[in-house]
């Protein structure tokens, strides 16, 4: 029987998702297992009986992953599983850019008492006229979970899309409608699109990717979205930008002191991916993630260990080794099960950084003293006897 604690609410519907084999416990102390969304782990003490965490969403800076990995601890997130509704807020994002909707419902707000409002919307709504999406030009920049889906549903909208991104992965690529154009300098996007939206992660080399230089190149009156991070983009640049007109609209979802309150800057407060859905389908994707790691050893969508993904165990034992990536280490597991006799039936080994995890299927259950050797080698963090 596994115990799972929560540090923060998590919904109904994944906490369902756990079987009969697993449990809830009232403190975190005590489990094996644990489900987060915002909630601060850098100051939590880690016990050793600890053997993942799952945080249901995509960020985990909120989670100490070096000090997780150096004790064995797999940290998980759930890729993707908010896609949908950041896809449909960008959408929403192009619409209010292009047209005066946010002014519109504002002046009508402030119409209470007045008996004439149809009249005088008659006569104001000029103000608030725009322009259509259907036609123009979209660049995605970045075309993971969010970016495809924001760019196939630009295209059902009958947009020309540009795609950009040079790492893009095979299952994203099979997932692109065929309609988008392939592009492979980003600067193709700045010279012709009439929106562009990024949607890549915030690294080192993705840190203000947009930039003055980058504005300089776009269309005049290009409208920009931002869904993805402030950080990503020279905020300061693009309300020069604004002022002089060189950029329409900035659409952002990160509120902050640059942008807030600027000319043509419209701002929400990180609204992405907070619908139900997405919560919904984070909590569920945890959940199974935990699952499948805690009763089979496979390894999916961590973030700080590499995938390792060996199905349901058919054999008569399987053990999981977290450790180092370096030299002579699966050498020396493989020899202690071949000297108690025990033959490996399968086995797979798999590294990330400095971080690496071995899986051997037995044709004979581990014993306690293999076990106990394994976890002797220097560098070994931790040794999961699945089976
Ligand atoms: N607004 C919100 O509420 C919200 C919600 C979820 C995610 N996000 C943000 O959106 C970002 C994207 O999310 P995702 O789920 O699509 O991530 P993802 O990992 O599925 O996709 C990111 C894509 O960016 C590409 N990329 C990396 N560097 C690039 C570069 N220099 N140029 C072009 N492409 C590059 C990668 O190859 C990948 O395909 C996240 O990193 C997160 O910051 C925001």
């Amino acid at each position: 029987m596994f115990k799972y604690n929560c540090l923060n609410p998590i919904a109904k519907v994944g906490l369902d998702k756990f079987n009969k084999n697993f449990v809830a416990s009232e403190t975190f102390e005590n489990a094996d297992c644990v489900l987060v969304r915002s909630a601060k782990m850098h100051d939590l003490e880690l016990g050793d009986n600890l053997m993942a965490v799952a945080r249901a969403g995509a960020g985990v800076n909120n989670i100490p992953l070096d000090k997780c990995a150096e004790k064995g601890i797999v940290v998980f997130n759930t890729p993707g599983a908010n896609a949908n509704g950041v896809k449909e807020l960008v959408i929403a994002g192009m619409l209010y850019a292009s047209r005066g909707i946010v002014d519109g419902i504002n002046w009508v707000a402030t119409q209470e008492g007045n008996e004439n409002v149809g009249k005088d919307a008659e006569k104001q709504k000029k103000a608030y006229a725009g322009t259509e999406i259907e036609g123009k030009k979209l660049g995605v920049i970045g075309l993971g979970a969010i970016g495809v889906k924001v760019a196939n549903a630009a295209v059902n909208l009958g947009m020309e899309v540009y795609g950009y991104d040079p790492y893009i992965s095979v299952d994203a690529a099979w997932h692109l409608s065929r309609a988008i154009k392939h592009v492979i300098n980003v600067e193709e996007i700045y010279a012709n699109c009439d929106y562009i939206t990024i949607h890549v992660p915030l690294l080192d080399a993705t840190k203000k990717m947009i930039n003055k230089e980058a504005i300089k190149l776009m269309k005049d009156s290009a409208i920009l979205l931002n869904f993805a991070r402030d950080e990503l983009v020279d905020e300061e640049a693009v309300v020069s930008a604004l002022k002089v007109g060189k950029l329409r609209k900035y659409v952002s979802d990160f509120a902050n002191p640059t942008t807030v309150g600027q000319e043509g800057c419209i701002v929400t407060p990180h609204l992405g991916a907070s619908t139900e859905e997405s919560e919904d389908n984070c909590a569920v994707m945890a959940v199974r993630e935990l699952v499948d790691y805690m009763e089979n050893g496979n390894i999916i969508n961590s973030v700080n260990f590499p995938k390792i993904d060996m199905g349901v165990c058919a054999s008569a034992g399987r053990v999981l080794v977290l450790h180092e990536n370096k030299a002579n280490m699966i050498t020396k597991f493989s020899s202690y099960f071949g000297d108690a006799g025990i033959n490996i039936s399968e086995m797979n080994n798999k590294s990330r950084g400095n971080n690496a995890v071995s899986m051997f299927d037995l044709d004979d259950p581990a014993t306690d003293e293999i076990i106990e050797k394994i976890k002797a080698v220097p560098g070994v963090f931790k040794v999961r006897v699945v089976k």
